[in-house]
Order: structure tokens, then C-alpha cells, then sequence
């Protein structure tokens, strides 16, 4: 499934898509299926030099595979902020808009201090992490 993700985003960028819907009018529905795949791409860009999707969590920062629904701090294979671990409650739409909103107002004191401030930006990144399940 991620070897397929990945081809296809090698394809969707060979063709030109791979630039970030952002910047383009959201008006036809070639825009919305680029949209799709921009958000692994903003993922890759804004998340990716911590985070992966993989099966295993980095020492760096967790593994954000099934993210969406999982228990907020809820991966054994990490050592996360008591700040974090504090939070209680489920990773959904709410929560982690907020959190990507500012990281230190979710949680003060968690090590996650970059988040995505820009909107589209951030829903982005969001939908495409319930895609990685
Ligand atoms: C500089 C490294 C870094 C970057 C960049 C980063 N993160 Fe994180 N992230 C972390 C760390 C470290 C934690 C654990 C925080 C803690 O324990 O307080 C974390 C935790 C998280 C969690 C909670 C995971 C869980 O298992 O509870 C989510 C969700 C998350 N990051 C999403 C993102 C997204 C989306 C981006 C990109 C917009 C991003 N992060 C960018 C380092 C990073």
C-alpha cells in the first residue's frame, strides 16, 4: 500500500501534481484529486524529518501510521512528554487540528514545538492522515 502511494505520488509529480494545492484555484476537480495527493507530499515536506509512517516508532518523534483514532500519546515504542501523556482523550479531527494549530498551547511543555499554522495547509495533512491507517 505505501509502495503503491508512493509510485503513484512519483507519477502524480512526474505529471506536475505534486505542487501544493495551496497555491492552486481549488475550481475543477483535477484540483481536488491534486489535493488528495498534496497532503503527502506537505506531510513529507513539513512532518517528514521526524515522522514517518512506518510500522515502528522513530526516536525522534512517533510513528503517525493510524494515528487518527489512536489514544493521544498511545504508542509503547515511544517515550513521549509528560505533557503529552497528560492530555488524555483520542487523536480526531478537533484534536488534531488544535495541536497542529500550536503544538505548546495543546500541550505546554510537549517536545513538538512545529506544527501547521496555515489552514488548508493543515487539513491537508490531517486528511491524509486518516488515510494512514
Ligand atoms: C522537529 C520534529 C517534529 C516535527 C517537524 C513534527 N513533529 Fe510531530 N511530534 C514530534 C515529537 C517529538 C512528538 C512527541 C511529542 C511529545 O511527546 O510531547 C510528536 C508528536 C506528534 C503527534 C502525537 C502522536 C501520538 O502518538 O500521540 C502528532 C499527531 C504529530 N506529532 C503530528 C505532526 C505533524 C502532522 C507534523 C507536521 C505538520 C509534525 N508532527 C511535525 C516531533 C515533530
Amino acid at each position: 500500500m505505501l509502495r503503491t502511494l508512493g509510485l503513484f505520488l512519483m507519477a502524480a509529480s512526474a505529471a506536475g501534481l505534486g505542487t501544493p494545492a495551496v497555491s492552486q484555484p481549488a475550481s475543477s476537480s483535477s484540483a481536488a484529486s491534486s489535493a488528495a495527493g498534496s497532503g503527502a507530499s506537505l506531510f513529507d515536506e513539513q512532518c517528514g524529518s521526524c515522522h514517518t509512517v512506518g510500522p515502528a516508532s522513530d526516536p525522534l518523534a512517533p510513528t503517525l501510521k493510524g494515528v487518527f483514532g489512536r489514544k493521544i500519546a498511545g504508542r509503547a515504542d515511544f517515550a513521549y512528554s509528560d505533557a503529552l501523556k497528560a492530555k488524555g482523550g483520542t487523536w480526531n479531527q478537533q484534536t488534531l487540528d488544535v495541536f497542529l494549530t500550536d503544538p505548546a498551547s495543546f500541550a505546554p511543555g510537549t517536545q513538538m514545538y512545529a506544527g501547521a499554522p496555515d489552514p488548508a495547509t493543515r487539513q491537508a495533512i490531517i486528511d491524509y492522515l486518516k488515510t494512514v491507517q
